[in-house]
C-alpha cells in the first residue's frame, strides 16, 4: 500500500514535470517552477528605466510598470563567474525572469540582457496564452558562448534589404548575436564602395547562372544583376541589427574568390584579363596579385567597410585560394624571394599578415577561414573553422580565438532530409539531429585551450538557394538547433524533447508565414549491421506505429506492413515507406534501393578515416548495400582528401568470390578526381596478403570511375582493397597544387 502510494506520487510529479516543460528555444540554463499561476494579461514589472527593447512587449502588455520588485529579488551570480572566455560578454547577456501571481519581473545588467529576457517571455506567453495561465517560475539564464552566429551568402544569390532584415529577426528570436554577411565573391560584388564604383557597376552582375545539380553543368542564359547594397542600405541594416543586439560582421574575400572584383579592376590580378564574374560555382584560379597596388585598393575598400560596420572583427575570407597564378607570376615569385618566404603558401600568409596589420591599425581584428593558418597565423587573427574542427583546434592551441563552423554540422546548404524528397541542395547531409548533436568544444582541447573557442556559427551558402522562401526552408528548423548549441543547453540525449519543442515552434513560424522544412516528419532510414548482413531502421519524429512499408517496390498504403523493428534486407530490393496518421498519408514516400553482395554488412576497417565533412556512417558506408547517388556526397559516399582508401573486409569465414565492384567520382570543379590505381589483396590470417589484381589510371578513366573487376576464383576470409588518391591536383585544373578528393561509395563482392 505504501509502495503504491509512493508510485502514485512519482507518477504525479512526472506528470507535473511534463506539463511544466517550457517550449523555449534555446532552453534556459535554469528554470525553477514555483507554486501558483500567473493570469495573462497582468502587470509587467520591468526593473529600472524604460528601454526601447520593451516595445516588443507592448502588444502583449499594454500596461508596463517600472520599478523595483518589493520582495525576494532575483539574485544573479549563481553561475560560475567564468564558464567561458569573454566573461564580460556573457554578463552582458545575462538575465533573470520571475513569473509570480503578482506579475512578471525581469532583471538584467544591460539592455541586451533585457532584450534576451523579452524573447524568453514572448515564447512563454506564446505557449500558455490559450489557457490564459502561466505557471509561476524563476528563470536564470546566460549563454555559454559569446559568438552565436549565422552567415548569409548574398553573392551567389542576392537578397533584398527587407529579406536581410527578416533574417536578422530570426536570429534575434533565437538569441543569436552575430550576423556574418558574405558580401563579395567570384559571382558578385554586393557592397557599394564609393572610391571604386566599377565594383558594383561591373562586379555586381554576371552573364548567367548555373542551374540544377552541379554535375548537370547547365546554365539559365539569364543575366543576373546589377544587385548590390548601397552604403545607405548597409547602414540601415547595421542599425536594424544593433537594435536587436546583433553584431554584423562583414566579409570581404581575399586573396581568392575575387573574380567579380577582378572583372571591374583587372589590373589587380597576376595576368592581364579580361575577367568576368563567375557563372559557375566553384573555385577559380584568378585571384588578387599581392602587389602594392592591390594592397592599396584593399586598404581603401576596408576603410569604407570599417566606417560602415562597427564590429570588432572584420572577416577577410582567406579560403580556397589556388596558387596557380602566383606560381607563374614574376612579381609573386620575386616577392617570395625578397621576403624569404618558403613558397606560395608563405605568400598567402604574407598577404593575410599585411592586411591584418592594416586592420589592426584601425583598431579592429581580423577573422578568416581555416586557410589563414597556411604558412603561419597572423598575430591576433581569429579562425573560423570550416573544413572540420582542426583549424579551430590548431588556433586554440596557439592561443588564438576560433569560431567553430564545421561543414558536417554547421553548413545549412546541405540536405536536411532524404535528398529524394528535398529540393536540390549542396551535396552534404546535415539533418536536424546532427546539428543538435554538435559540441563546439573539441575533445582534443584542455580546459584552458577551450577558453579560446569563441562560439559557433552556421553558414548558408546560396549556390542552390534561389529565393528567400528557400532561405527560410534551409535555416528552419536547423537554426533552432544551432541556437541551443550556442546557448550551451543542448543535450543530444534529449533530442526527442528538443524536437517536441521545435514542433511547437512550427505554430509560431506558421503565423509568421515562414516556409520551414518539414523534413523531420519524413521517414529517415538508417542501415545497421545485423547477423552478418544488414537491416534497415526506419524513424519518424511522429509516432513510429504509423510507418507502413513494402519490399516489393509498390507504394505503401495504410494496409501495407506496419513497421515495428529494423527490417532485415536479405537480398537486393527496394524499401518504400511512408507515415500515416488517422488513415491519411502524412509524409513523402521514401524509397531506398539496396544492392546486396557478399561484403554487405561484413566487418570492415579503414586504415585512414575519411575527411570529417564526408564521413557519414564511417567505414560501414562502404558495405551498407547502398550504391552512391551523386546528389548525396555527404551521405552515401565517403570522401578522402589527399588520402588513399585502404579497406579490409572480414567475411567472417573463408568465402568464394570472383568479382568486385566500386565507384569513384570525378568532378574536377570540386577538386574530386578519379583514383590513380586500385589493388586487391586476399588473406586468411589478416597478416599475409597476396595481391590478386591491379588496375591503373587508364583503366579507371576508361571505366569513368565505375569499376567492375573479374578476380578469378578466390576463396579467402579477408579481402583488402587499396584505392590510390590522385594526390596533388596538377596545374591547369581547379584547385591545382591542393590535395585532391577521392570519393568512394560501396565495395561490393560477388
Ligand atoms: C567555405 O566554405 N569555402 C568557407
Ligand atoms: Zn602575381
Amino acid at each position: 500500500m505504501v509502495r503504491n502510494f509512493f508510485i502514485l506520487l512519482v507518477l504525479l510529479s512526472n506528470l507535473m514535470l511534463a506539463q511544466n516543460k517550457l517550449n523555449v528555444i534555446p532552453y534556459p540554463q535554469k528554470v525553477e517552477f514555483l507554486k501558483g499561476e500567473f493570469i495573462i494579461p497582468e502587470t509587467l514589472i520591468l526593473e529600472g528605466k524604460p528601454l526601447k527593447e520593451d516595445e516588443y512587449l507592448k502588444k502583449h502588455f499594454p500596461k508596463l510598470t517600472y520599478g523595483k520588485k518589493d520582495e525576494s529579488h532575483l539574485i544573479f551570480g549563481l553561475f560560475p563567474p567564468s564558464i567561458v572566455p569573454l566573461a564580460e560578454e556573457q554578463e552582458k547577456e545575462k538575465y533573470a525572469v520571475e513569473i509570480s501571481p503578482t506579475g512578471i519581473f525581469i532583471q538584467s545588467y544591460t539592455a541586451q540582457g533585457r532584450f534576451l529576457a523579452l524573447q524568453t517571455v514572448l515564447q512563454i506567453i506564446e505557449q500558455y496564452k490559450n489557457g490564459g495561465k502561466i505557471p509561476a517560475m524563476k528563470i536564470e539564464d546566460q549563454p555559454k558562448f559569446a559568438w552565436r552566429g549565422m552567415h548569409l551568402d548574398v553573392c551567389r544569390h542576392f537578397f533584398t534589404v527587407d529579406e536581410v532584415k527578416q533574417y536578422i529577426d530570426y536570429l534575434a528570436m533565437y538569441k543569436l548575436n552575430t550576423f556574418h554577411w558574405h558580401l563579395t565573391d567570384d559571382q558578385g560584388w554586393r557592397i557599394e564602395i564609393k572610391k571604386y564604383p566599377k565594383l558594383t557597376q561591373i562586379g555586381s552582375k554576371r552573364k548567367e547562372s548555373m542551374i540544377g545539380a552541379y554535375v548537370d553543368n547547365t546554365f539559365d542564359g539569364k543575366p543576373y544583376g546589377p544587385y548590390f547594397y548601397t552604403q545607405e542600405q548597409i547602414k540601415e541594416v547595421v542599425k536594424y541589427a544593433k537594435e536587436r543586439h546583433i553584431t554584423v560582421v562583414p566579409e570581404i574575400e581575399m586573396p581568392g574568390h575575387a573574380l567579380a572584383a577582378l572583372s571591374a579592376y583587372p589590373e589587380l590580378a597576376c595576368t592581364k584579363g579580361p575577367f568576368e564574374s563567375a557563372t559557375k560555382w566553384g573555385v577559380f584560379d584568378d585571384v588578387f596579385c599581392p602587389k602594392d597596388e592591390t594592397f592599396k585598393f584593399l586598404e581603401n575598400v576596408l576603410d569604407e567597410v570599417i566606417q560602415l560596420f562597427p564590429s570588432q572583427y572584420i572577416h577577410i575570407g582567406g579560403d580556397e585560394c589556388p596558387k596557380t597564378r602566383w606560381k607563374e607570376c614574376a612579381h609573386c615569385q620575386e616577392l617570395i624571394k625578397k621576403n624569404n618566404l618558403k613558397d606560395e603558401h608563405g605568400l598567402q600568409s604574407y598577404f593575410i599578415h599585411r592586411i591584418e596589420k592594416y586592420i589592426n591599425s584601425k583598431g579592429r581584428k581580423i577573422i578568416g577561414w581555416d586557410e589563414i593558418l597556411e604558412g603561419g597565423l597572423a598575430p591576433n587573427a581569429a579562425v573560423m573553422s570550416w573544413t572540420g574542427v582542426n583549424g579551430g583546434i590548431e588556433a586554440a592551441k596557439a592561443k588564438h580565438f576560433a569560431v567553430m563552423t564545421p561543414g558536417a554540422y554547421c553548413y545549412f546548404d546541405h540536405y536536411q532530409g532524404d535528398p529524394q524528397s528535398e529540393p536540390n541542395a549542396f551535396g552534404g547531409f546535415t539533418p536536424l539531429d546532427k546539428v543538435y548533436s554538435y559540441n563546439p568544444i573539441p575533445a582534443e582541447l584542455n580546459a584552458e585551450q577551450a577558453q579560446y573557442i569563441l562560439g559557433v556559427q552556421a553558414n548558408l551558402w546560396t549556390e542552390y538557394i534561389l529565393d528567400f522562401k528557400q532561405v527560410q526552408y534551409m535555416i528552419f528548423p536547423r537554426l533552432m538547433a544551432l541556437s541551443e548549441v550556442g546557448w550551451g543547453t543542448s543535450d543530444p540525449k534529449n533530442y526527442k524533447d528538443f524536437e517536441n519543442r521545435v514542433i511547437s515552434h512550427f505554430k509560431i513560424l506558421n503565423k509568421m508565414n515562414v516556409n520551414y522544412a518539414k523534413s523531420i516528419y519524413n521517414i529517415t532510414g538508417k542501415v545497421i549491421p545485423l547477423n552478418n548482413g544488414i537491416a534497415y531502421e526506419l524513424y519518424t519524429s511522429q509516432n513510429s506505429n504509423g510507418i507502413r512499408y513494402t519490399l516489393d517496390g509498390t507504394v505503401p498504403t495504410i494496409n501495407s506492413k506496419t513497421y515495428q523493428t529494423p527490417v532485415s534486407i536479405p537480398s537486393s530490393l527496394t524499401v518504400k515507406s511512408a507515415y500515416f496518421e488517422d488513415g491519411q498519408l502524412k509524409s513523402a514516400i521514401s524509397s531506398q534501393d539496396f544492392t546486396i553482395s557478399k561484403s554487405t554488412g561484413k566487418k570492415i576497417t579503414l586504415e585512414q578515416q575519411p575527411s570529417e565533412n564526408y564521413s557519414f556512417g564511417g567505414a560501414f558506408t562502404l558495405i551498407d548495400g547502398i550504391i552512391g547517388n551523386v546528389k548525396q556526397l555527404g551521405k552515401t559516399w565517403l570522401g578522402f582528401q589527399g588520402k588513399d582508401v585502404v579497406a579490409t573486409i572480414d567475411f567472417g569465414q573463408k568465402t568464394d568470390f570472383s568479382e568486385i565492384y566500386f565507384n569513384t567520382l570525378e568532378n574536377k570543379g570540386s577538386w574530386i578526381h578519379l583514383a590513380k590505381s586500385a589493388k586487391i589483396f586476399v588473406s586468411d590470417d589478416n597478416k599475409d596478403f597476396k595481391i590478386i589484381k591491379e588496375i591503373g589510371k587508364e583503366d579507371i578513366q576508361n571505366a569513368k570511375g565505375k569499376i567492375q573487376l573479374k578476380l578469378g576464383k578466390q576463396n579467402a576470409r579477408y579481402m583488402k582493397i587499396m584505392i590510390e588518391n590522385a594526390g596533388i591536383i596538377p596545374a591547369g585544373n581547379p584547385g591545382a597544387d591542393s590535395k585532391a578528393w577521392l570519393f568512394v561509395d560501396e565495395i561490393g563482392v560477388n
